[in-house]
């Protein structure tokens, strides 16, 4: 049967395309989506996207992984620096989630060099722009395999 995954983004990411384009690129989250999806269908993935710019939407769609996906790819955008209640979600949710950033976090500021919730994650892709997406999803096909 196809794997269903779902890619959830954080705050601030539907901004993209205006957002620091220096930054984060030019595309916009659609189109984003629209490539990952495709990528996704030729690997035999089914492929759902949420963005959300509030934590307890993200954590209720972090909940819902557990009953209706194989596995998760999350950019929490700057929650991932904080929030231990995406961490908690995470955890409790025993299906694969691998952690996305656009941006190389670790060339930036330092409250940025720091995420929470690596480690309830299988692994961290950042900074390959749009591609980190992409990436993801072939990490976490490995893993629904
Ligand atoms: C980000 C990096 C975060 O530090 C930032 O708050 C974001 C986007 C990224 O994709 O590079 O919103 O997660």
């Amino acid at each position: 049967m196809k794997k269903k995954i779902l890619i959830i983004n954080g705050p601030n990411l539907d901004m993209l395309s205006k957002r620091e384009p220096e930054v984060y690129g030019t595309e916009s989250l659609d189109d984003i989506n629209s490539n990952t999806s495709a990528y996704a269908e030729s690997l035999n993935l089914k492929c759902d996207f949420f963005q959300s710019n509030c934590e307890g939407k993200i954590i209720d769609k972090i909940h819902s992984v557990l009953t209706e996906y194989d596995g998760c790819i999350i950019n929490a955008g700057a929650y991932t620096h904080y929030s231990y209640a995406i961490f908690d979600a995470i955890k409790s949710v025993s299906k694969p989630f691998v952690e996305v950033h656009m941006s190389n976090v670790h060339k930036r500021e330092e409250f940025r060099h720091k995420s929470v919730i690596s480690a309830a994650c299988a692994g961290v892709i950042a900074g390959f722009g749009s591609n980190s997406y992409i990436l993801a999803v072939n990490a976490l096909n490995e893993l629904v395999k």
